[in-house]
């Protein structure tokens, strides 16, 4: 009999959005009310390394140590993900009968994040992401991202974009299964070398409103969701490619700094209303601002995802001027964390 042990690691890196995921058209599968287009933050900084093992000797069912402790694999998401695996698995074995049986045999996760879990950073993303890749490289299987995306999304819907380095749109798509709502390569990160990103974290704590009931809520109540998704989101996605193709900081800033504040106000016009952003939140605003001001042309842009931390985009050359600025602010004003701050490059 195989007794033997298959193992399989992979890494998936944090990407944070410039234009927002916000609203499913399709819980079950996660599929969106619109196209979102985000960074991948480089691995080095912030990151998942996950191994998936399976042997017919394991017993019980399938496993995952998640930061060195047990978490729950029962949910539909996670299950999905394992789902879909196999049967990709298992149309191999079919086709081939020298392939070990892998896909009848239980999985054993092992992940781990680089980055503190205190640090109140979505990690979901990464984490979804780095399970799918290092399943799908036990399995040898023959999928490109672009189709591991497709899983991956069932995990969490942001989870498809970090199958991807660089500059990533996740394309709603139209059919009902979602076949086509999958992720895709806008530009490699060597496109655009100088972009960094900087974490800004004020609170650790986990988020109030989870993105699935927030989002559940929004689409729901708020009129100015449909405004969102018809009009403001396509403009932003096409507005968005054309300044990662060129280059164009200022483009690329204005964009993201609007479409986290169109976000956030649907979120307010959310019945009730749903706030994720606290007045610590709103000085990171102005303080961008304030930079961009002193300098006379856009440097920073902020962007906020569903929780009170923000993310500033800026470029290498402008490193001393956004790091200088905000060093006073991190140092005085209350309400910032210790050890809050993590630098990151793209990916
Ligand atoms: O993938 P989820 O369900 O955690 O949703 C992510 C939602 C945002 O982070 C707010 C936006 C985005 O596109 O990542």
């Amino acid at each position: 009999a195989d007794t033997k042990v298959y193992r399989a690691s992979t890494t998936a890196p944090v990407n944070i959005a410039v234009v927002k995921y916000w609203g499913k058209r399709d819980a079950k599968l996660n599929l969106p009310t619109n196209s979102s287009l985000s960074v991948t933050l480089s691995q080095s900084d912030l990151r998942t390394l996950t191994t998936a093992s399976c042997s017919s000797t394991y017993t019980g069912d399938d496993s995952l140590l998640l930061n060195g402790e047990p978490s729950d694999v029962s949910g539909a998401r996670t299950q999905a993900c394992f789902r879909e695996l196999r049967v990709r698995r298992a149309a191999l074995e079919a086709a081939n009968a020298a392939l070990p049986k892998l896909s009848t045999f239980p999985l054993k996760i092992v992940s781990e994040n680089n980055f503190p879990t205190a640090a109140g950073l979505a990690s979901s993303a990464a984490g979804f992401a780095a399970l799918v890749q290092a399943i799908a490289n036990l399995y040898e299987l023959p999928d490109s991202p672009s189709e591991l995306s497709l899983i991956a999304r069932q995990g969490s819907g942001s989870a498809c974009r970090s199958l991807f380095g660089g500059y990533v749109a996740w394309r709603m798509g139209e059919k009902e299964d979602g076949s086509d709502s999958k992720a895709d390569l806008v530009a490699p990160a060597s496109h655009w070398p100088s972009m960094r990103a900087l974490i800004l974290v004020v609170s650790a704590s986990k988020k109030g409103v989870s993105s699935t009931s927030g989002m559940q809520q929004t689409v729901a109540t708020s009129g100015l969701f449909q405004q969102r998704i018809s009009t403001v989101v396509p403009a932003n996605m096409a507005l968005m490619e054309d300044a990662i193709k060129n280059r164009n900081f200022p483009q690329f800033a204005e964009v993201t700094m609007r479409d986290s504040n169109s976000f956030h106000a649907t979120c307010a016009d959310t019945y009730p209303p749903i706030f994720y952003m606290n007045d610590v939140s709103k000085a990171a605003i102005r303080a961008v601002e304030a930079i961009n001001a002193q300098a006379g042309k856009t440097v920073a842009a902020y962007t906020f995802d569903a929780g009170p931390n923000c993310v500033v985009y800026y470029q290498e050359e402008d490193a001393a001027t956004v790091l200088g600025a905000f060093a006073p602010l991190l140092a005085t004003a209350e309400g910032w964390k210790d050890g809050s701050v993590v630098n990151a490059s793209v990916k």
